[in-house]
């Protein structure tokens, strides 16, 4: 999603805004895609009502939460070694409760508790309103677990505490669980069936974010595009709604276009876009209003077409291929991003070379790219033998960064001499006396202060850039202010 916030990156312990009568302290931090993220607002927000104020100090937690990812074996590895560091701050304080959510606690349900001594919880992604029941359980001295995925929960009567707040962006989820089965993904199985969001409480929830100050949203899902409401439950069971239902339905086009217009002046995000979900109405959409960025992230996975059908990725490459026109046609300067897998089970030299050509033909703004991790559980674990060597699957993956690295510079060099609309969202990592934000197209941009402040939308001149940042100067306000 846009996105990964790779686990190679410490997980983010983050914060709210206390409430005085609240005593219990909660240090809550998240692991692998925004969701997850935006999960925890979620978590936070029902806990705020159980007495529970966010720490970032984990010493000094009542109850400790993370949030967790399966995608790949890596992040996985990744959480066992923070529960390690629990474990130690546990010996201190010995009436610190732990639980675990999202992925891995779906995937490892109970077995949770067996090899992890240290956990006290474990709540899968549908389960976070009971977490209220399951934390007295806790308390009463026993182990608990919920982990029952839902038809229904979208958590859309909950209003999120805003815990990464730069009080600028904010997630707003609009879709849960994926119906896509791609053979190598563990997402199905830890999130469960496709649902959408009721359209009037995502609405709601942009305005009061406007309200509040907020300038820019992001529309989560696993698969945005395949978004529809027609009163509630699955995806997979539209087929059986009403009549009525079925001619009142609203897909994410007519989303996209309630949110632009409900608040004409906040930027609009979404993420992510899966290629055969991604219809020519919601490239007119974009096209049609100008606060939805001129950017999608469209995952590909790879080049070619043994490989899709093997991934069951339901498109083609010349598809692929004539998505990508469609979009450069409708939005000439699109940014456009990508997630590559390398040496998925089978992957000749020649099909490596088919992801080559294929990322020479899009040249991305920017990517993700992984090496295949095989998921237990997944289509590819049970049916195809992992056979790329792992020096392979390396070799290749470091073949597509080198490549994405310059067709990055090559975008970003686009951009030289020319002025972009910046919304400022935070000091710059690198220097204190700049601010960072980023253009339409979603790369970064730094520039000077000056008396420009966090949230302006500033039209900035693009005069040096390196291949993932521009760099430049504020010429003036934008007319979006
Ligand atoms: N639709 C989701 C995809 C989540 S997974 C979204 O919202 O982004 C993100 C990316 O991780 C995928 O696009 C894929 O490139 C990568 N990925 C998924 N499973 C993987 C695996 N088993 N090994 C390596 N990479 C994987
Ligand atoms: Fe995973 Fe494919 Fe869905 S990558 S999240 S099964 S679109």
């Amino acid at each position: 999603m846009e996105k990964i916030i790779d686990e190679k990156q410490q997980g983010n312990s983050l914060v709210m805004e206390p409430k005085t009568e609240n005593k219990r302290k909660l240090f809550i931090e998240s692991y692998g895609c925004q969701m997850n993220f935006s999960d925890s607002e979620i978590v936070a927000s029902i806990l705020s009502k159980e007495g529970y104020n966010t720490t970032q100090q984990l010493e000094e937690a009542d109850l400790v939460l993370v949030n967790t990812c399966s995608i790949r074996e890596k992040a996985e590895q990744t959480v066992r070694k923070r529960l390690e560091k629990y474990n130690a701050v546990k010996r201190i304080n010995p009436n610190m409760k732990v639980g675990v959510l999202g992925c891995m606690a779906e995937r490892l349900k109970s077995k949770f508790l067996e090899e992890e001594k240290i956990v006290d919880l474990v709540v899968g992604p549908d389960a976070y309103k009971d977490l209220p029941n399951l934390i007295n359980e806790v308390e009463e001295g026993r182990n608990a677990v919920n982990v029952i995925l839902s038809k229904e929960e979208t958590y859309g009567d909950i209003s999120p505490v805003r815990l990464q707040s730069n009080g600028v962006s904010a997630f707003v989820s609009i879709t849960r669980g994926c119906d896509n089965m791609c053979t190598f993904c563990v997402v199905p199985f830890t999130r469960g069936r496709e649902r959408s969001r009721d359209p009037q409480s995502i609405i709601e929830e942009v305005n009061d974010l406007a309200n509040k100050g907020f300038k820019e949203i992001t529309l989560l899902g696993q698969n945005v595009d395949s978004y529809l409401w027609y009163g509630g439950g699955l995806k997979k069971d539209f087929k059986d709604a009403t009549p009525m239902q079925k001619a009142t339905a609203t897909n994410f086009a007519a989303l996209l276009k309630m949110v632009a217009e409900a608040q004409p002046k906040m930027r609009i995000r979404f993420s992510t876009s899966n290629p055969q979900d991604m219809t020519l109405d919601v490239i007119e959409v974009m096209a049609a209003h100008r606060n939805i960025c001129n950017y999608i992230h469209l995952p590909v996975q790879s080049g070619s077409d043994k490989m899709l059908k093997k991934m069951n990725r339901l498109h083609t490459r010349e598809e692929y291929f004539s998505l990508i026109d469609n979009i450069k046609k409708l939005i000439p300067d699109c940014g456009i991003s990508h997630d590559i897998i390398t040496g998925f089970p089978t992957e000749t030299e020649e099909d490596h070379q088919d992801t080559i050509s294929l990322m020479k033909y899009v040249k991305y703004d920017f990517g993700f790219m992984f090496a295949y991790s095989e998921r237990p559980g997944t289509m590819a674990a049970r049916k195809f033998e992992d056979d790329i060597p792992e020096e392979t699957k390396k070799r290749r993956l470091s073949e597509i960064v080198a490549l994405q690295q310059e067709h990055s510079k090559y975008r970003t060099s686009q951009f030289l001499g020319k002025t972009v609309e910046v919304l400022i969202e935070k000091a710059s990592k690198k220097s204190d006396a700049h601010w960072s934000g980023r253009n339409t197209q979603n790369t970064v941009v730094v520039f000077p202060k000056e008396n420009y402040k966090v949230g302006d939308f500033v039209n900035v001149k693009i005069s040096d850039c390196t291949s993932a940042t521009l760099i430049g100067e504020a010429v003036g306000y934008s007319d979006n202010n």
